[in-house]
């Protein structure tokens, strides 16, 4: 393999390849052989592993940080529920001024603000126009089952992925939204290892200069369609998105929430 690609699929075991294979023609990659040491390949950036009911993002090389997964029943996500970060964004949303909310999160990545509004009891669309990501989040939704969990079946009974970019939804998408969510940011977030094997991958995949170069045109649309609110998530000392003034903001440590109220959220 002489030329670089960034990336492709690898099965862990001989019992993944089924699904590696499907998986690599479905996105258009190339498969390793498998079992395969994403370690020891120099041919691509990174590899999306399947193991099992796990669908894996890791970078190559041997000094590659951990991959990275969609995990919704893991530690870290139970954690999440009990943060302040939590009660900021359910503030941001309007939660407790209508029941059951209806969110549009246009801007999924890797679930985890629609899994905290869902577990706040809102009804949440995951739009995510990134055909790796969605693969990952479906990954990450199909395996909650195996948790045993009633709680994490709740949550994620709450929330649907809808694959595509956010503007081309249809208005029978669109119908009866109240709220638009928006987190269209890349800037580094924080310091921990997490974040920044995190932010490297997205960037991977999204691309540094493409990341977020459109997302003033995103709060535009948003602004256009027939919802309560539109909140969007920015770096705490970031300009407004497409200089838009917001209503209020919600404002956390290294995190905003500018919201941008339309009309009152009724019951
Ligand atoms: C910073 S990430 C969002 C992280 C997410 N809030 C979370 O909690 O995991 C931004 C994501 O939005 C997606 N995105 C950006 N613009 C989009 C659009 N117009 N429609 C759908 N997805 C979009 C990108 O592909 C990327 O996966």
């Amino acid at each position: 393999m002489g030329q670089t690609q960034s990336l492709a699929l690898l099965g862990a075991t001989e019992d993944d390849l089924e699904v590696a294979t499907g998986l690599a023609r479905r996105l258009g990659l190339p498969l390793l052989p498998t079992g395969s040491d994403p370690g020891a390949n120099e041919q691509v950036d990174a590899v999306l592993l399947v193991r099992g009911r796990s669908l894996l993002l890791q970078q190559t090389g041997r000094a590659a940080p951990g991959p990275v997964a969609v995990e919704f029943g893991s530690g870290a996500m139970r954690h999440r529920r009990r943060s302040g970060h939590n009660e900021l964004l359910g503030k941001a949303a309007g939660l407790g001024k209508k029941p059951h909310l209806r969110v549009l999160d246009a801007t999924a990545g890797l679930g985890r603000d629609s899994f905290v509004l869902a577990d706040l009891g809102c009804d949440v669309i995951l739009c995510e126009r990134h055909p790796v990501v969605v693969e990952m989040l479906r990954a990450g939704m199909n395996t909650v089952a195996a948790y045993g969990d009633q709680w994490l079946v709740e949550v994620l009974g709450r929330m649907r992925l809808q694959p595509g970019d956010a503007r081309q939804l249809t208005v029978r998408n669109l119908q009866g939204l109240d709220v638009i969510y928006l987190d269209p940011m890349f800037p580094p977030r924080g310091k921990s290892a997490a974040v920044k094997k995190e932010m490297a991958l997205f960037q991977l995949l999204v691309g540094k200069a493409g990341a977020g170069s459109d997302a003033d045109e995103l709060l535009l649309w948003a602004l256009q369609q027939d919802v309560a609110r539109v909140v969007v998530k920015r770096p705490s000392r970031a300009p407004d998105l497409a200089q838009q003034p917001p209503s209020h903001c919600i404002s956390g440590k290294a995190v905003r929430y500018d919201v941008y109220v339309r009309r009152k959220l009724a019951s």
